[in-house]
C-alpha cells in the first residue's frame, strides 16, 4: 500500500482513470498555467498526504485533465525543503502523478543566474544539477531502490524535445548545471562564488529533489528554470521573493510556448 493509494481514488473518482501522458510541475509565479487545464482540480488540502504548501506566488492545486490535446496532471506549486524540513515534501504527489499512468514530469522552478548569457527574463533548461544542501529526499527509504542512478537524470531525449520548440519560437534556451539551496534564506556572494567555482550555472531552492524521487520511481525527467535575478553579488537588483514574482511572468510567458509546442507537438 502506497501512501499516494488514497488521493489517487479522490482524483479517479472525479477525474476518471485514462492515463495522464505527463507531469508538469511549476515553480514561483507560473501557476497560471494550471488554469488552462480543462479538467477537475483538486486542492492540495483536500488530496490525502499531500504537502500543505504556504508560499505566496504558489498556487498549492492539482488539475487533471487535457492541455493543449494532451491528458496531464499539472501541479500548480510545490512544498520546498524549507517549510517543514522535509525533503520529501513532493514523495506523495510524485508517486500520485506514477500511479496516474505518467512516464515523464517537467519541472519549473525560478532561479538565479550565474551566466551573463542568460540573463533575468532568459530561460535555462537544466542539463545536471548539484545538490550543494547535502539533503537527500530518499534519506530513510528502506529499499534498494534508494540507489538511484543519476546519470541521464535530466533526459537527453526530453532535452532535445524541448529544444526544438524553443528554438521554432525563436526563444533562447541555453542549457545549464543548477545547484539546490536549501533556502529560504537567499545565498550570500561568498556562497554564490564557491558555488561558481563548483560548476554552477543557476541557483535555487527546488527540484533536485522532486528529480531525484522522479527517477527512484522510474519518471523521466526534465527541468527548465525561469532566470528572476542575476544570483547574489552578481548584478545590481536587490534579491527579494517579490523580486521573484515580479519577474517570473517574463519568463513564463516564452515557457508557455515551449510546452505548447512540446505538448501539441
Ligand atoms: N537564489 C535562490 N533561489 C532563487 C533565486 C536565487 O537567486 N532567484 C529565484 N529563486
Amino acid at each position: 500500500m502506497s501512501k499516494s493509494d488514497s488521493a489517487l481514488a479522490q482524483v479517479q473518482a472525479r477525474a476518471g482513470d485514462a492515463p495522464v501522458a505527463l507531469g508538469l510541475i511549476l515553480g514561483s509565479g507560473l501557476g497560471h498555467i494550471a488554469d488552462m487545464v480543462a479538467g477537475e482540480a483538486f486542492d492540495y488540502s483536500e488530496l490525502e498526504g499531500f504537502p500543505v504548501s504556504a508560499v505566496s506566488g504558489h498556487s498549492a492545486k492539482l488539475v487533471v485533465g487535457e492541455l493543449w490535446g494532451m491528458r496531464v496532471a499539472v501541479f500548480g506549486g510545490r512544498a520546498h525543503y524549507y517549510e517543514r524540513g522535509q525533503a520529501d515534501a513532493m514523495r506523495v504527489p510524485l508517486e500520485l502523478l506514477k500511479a496516474l499512468g505518467a512516464k515523464q514530469v517537467i519541472l519549473t522552478n525560478a532561479a538565479g543566474s550565474f551566466r551573463a548569457d542568460i540573463p533575468p527574463g532568459d530561460l535555462m533548461l537544466i542539463s545536471d544539477h548539484i545538490n550543494f544542501s547535502g539533503l537527500n529526499p530518499l534519506i530513510g527509504e528502506a529499499t534498494d531502490a534508494r540507489f538511484v542512478n543519476m546519470t541521464n537524470a535530466y533526459d537527453a531525449e526530453m532535452r532535445a524535445r524541448l529544444e526544438a520548440p524553443a528554438k521554432a519560437e525563436d526563444i533562447s534556451l541555453k542549457s545549464g548545471v543548477y545547484s539546490w539551496y536549501s533556502g529560504p534564506s537567499f545565498e550570500t556572494p561568498a556562497e554564490i562564488k564557491a558555488l561558481q567555482i563548483l560548476g554552477t550555472d543557476a541557483v535555487g531552492m527546488s527540484t533536485v529533489p522532486e528529480v531525484i524521487l522522479a527517477r527512484f520511481l522510474g519518471l523521466k525527467a526534465a527541468a527548465i528554470s525561469v532566470i528572476t535575478n542575476m544570483a547574489a553579488g552578481m548584478g545590481s537588483e536587490t534579491i527579494s521573493h517579490e523580486h521573484t514574482k515580479s519577474m517570473a511572468p517574463i519568463g513564463a510567458a516564452k515557457l508557455e510556448r515551449i510546452l505548447r509546442r512540446y505538448i501539441s507537438g
